[in-house]
């Protein structure tokens, strides 16, 4: 848009050879003309016009959120316009007289940064959906009071120490307090502590400066940048390095840092999570972590409980899982027997979320026809000759299963350490890659080989790839 017909025509052709739909007015109130009328991506906009001025007219595209791009035109000696455009959401200026590489150049910035905000809408949106899918299941006492913290401190940008067993929904929990609060639209950064080696983690967290070490070919932002404005989970906290833990303190009470090989102070808003499965206040009393850092952290502390303390829920997620898995391998969900049903309420379920999940998954798998789910469907044995379910229900239980000698059982630790067995053995040994095929952290991974003592090989492998999860 300008009065300047002839500037009007010379833009309208290039534009068009360049393959853009083009539309061109001589006055603000044409321009407000065909707004109404078109959709436009990007707006070419002189200073003054007969009717009225530019500057006013950015103005109010930008009161009405009109997310349209915009490029002022502007005459030699009005700089001062320019610079006021720009604050305004201006994306650019031109001054006149301009040539076709001007305006190509323009553009070119233009379409990149387009892509650019497209492709972080999208992994936005792709996070928000991973993260939004799975709600929190459960209705026992200690769920409700779980969720009832939740609410009240997602409108804060309080940080929240979430504790609790491996598998008892952690993450599920940091996921739930970001997308019920105030910073769901913004980004919400993972960090897992306990998946990046001790000499990669302060770069990995605070960024480094090109040439900061060996391999630091470039500038390189880290999570508390890429959080900025939203929302940073530091999974498995208490892994932090004694090393790193005052360089984190200072980012959580100042909101600074600098990048690893740089000295320019860098501010950041950023809202902490923070998940441990180990007791962190024991960790201070052993000297591995900074008392005054735990204390940051737990500014408002959310315990998770284990299912064992809450077996009212088993009841819930089982179904759950069942329902989720069949319809992944397209089969009608499989129905629990009155008896299989009655062992699972009855009996302790020793295992984890994670793992009642994968049990559902194999029972699915194993399940033909409309055959009801027994007790064996989910490595429960209950023995058919002895009637020990009905006397006794506890010895049924996976915990007790295992603790009786000679009884044929495959019990949950034994089909655990199976699992962990094969899934070693596939992955040749890459504990990594084991842990990720069974859904679990490589943390969690080493405790369990070291808890069955499953020889070791000693091969991490690529640890660090567990870091963009
Ligand atoms: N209340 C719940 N309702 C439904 N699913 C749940 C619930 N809690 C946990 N889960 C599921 O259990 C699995 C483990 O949860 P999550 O990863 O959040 O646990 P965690 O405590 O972070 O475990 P770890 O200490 O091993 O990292 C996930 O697949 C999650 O979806
Ligand atoms: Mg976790």
């Amino acid at each position: 848009m300008d009065d300047d017909t002839l500037l009007c025509r010379f833009m309208e052709t290039h534009l068009k050879r360049r393959g853009y739909t083009v539309s061109t007015v001589n006055s603000i109130a044409d321009a407000r003309a065909a707004l109404g009328q078109g959709s436009f991506d990007l707006v070419f906009s002189d200073i003054r016009f007969p009717d009225g001025d530019g500057i006013e007219f950015l103005r109010s595209l930008r009161k009405d959120n009109n997310p349209i791009l915009h490029i002022m035109m502007t005459g030699y000696g009005s700089v001062s316009s320019a610079v006021e455009s720009m604050k305004l959401g201006s994306s650019d200026y031109l001054v006149k007289p301009f040539t076709v590489d001007q305006i190509d150049v323009a553009l070119e910035r233009l379409e990149t940064w387009k892509r650019i905000s497209n492709e972080n809408e999208y992994f936005r949106r792709q996070q928000a959906e991973q993260q939004g899918t799975q709600e929190l299941l459960g209705k026992s006492e200690g769920m409700l009071r779980v969720r009832s913290l939740i609410e009240r401190v997602a409108a804060t940008n309080a940080t929240v120490l979430i504790q609790g067993e491996s598998g008892t929904g952690k993450e599920l929990v940091a996921g739930a307090i970001w997308s019920a609060s105030p910073r769901r639209n913004n980004p919400f950064i993972k960090f897992n502590c306990a998946a990046v080696p001790e000499n990669l983690m302060e770069s990995e967290l605070f960024g480094h400066e090109k040439g900061a070490f060996t391999g630091a070919y470039n500038r390189r932002d880290g999570r508390f940048q890429m959080a900025d404005g939203g929302t940073l989970l530091l999974d498995e906290v208490s892994e932090i390095p004694i090393s790193l833990q005052a360089k984190l303190l200072r980012v959580l009470q100042e909101s600074e840092f600098e990048r690893v090989g740089g000295n320019k102070t860098i501010k950041v808003d950023v809202r902490i999570l923070a998940t441990t499965n180990r007791n962190l206040k024991v960790s201070v009393e052993k000297g591995e972590f900074r008392e005054d850092l735990y204390y940051r952290l737990n500014v408002f502390p959310i315990i998770v409980p284990p299912l064992r303390e809450r077996q009212e829920d088993i009841d819930l997620l089982l179904q759950y899982y069942l329902q989720k898995h069949a319809g992944q391998y397209g089969k009608p969900p499989p129905e629990l027997s009155p008896e299989c049903a009655r062992i699972l309420r009855s009996s302790p379920w020793k295992g984890n979320i994670r793992e009642l999940q994968n049990t559902a998954a194999r029972a699915v798998i194993l399940h033909e026809g409309n055959r009801l789910l027994q007790a064996e469907d989910f490595g429960i044995v209950a023995s058919q000759s002895v009637p020990a379910a009905t006397t006794a229900p506890a010895s049924t239980s996976p915990a007790a299963a295992s603790q009786s000698p000679g009884a044929p059982v495959s019990t949950l630790d034994q089909m655990e350490r199976q699992l962990i067995e094969k899934a070693l053995a596939q992955n040749k040994g890459n504990k990594t890659h084991a842990a990720r095929a069974l859904g679990i952290s490589v943390r969690t991974l080493r405790n369990k080989l070291h808890e069955y003592r499953i020889a070791d090989s000693g091969q991490d492998g690529d640890d660090e790839g567990d870091a963009v999860n």
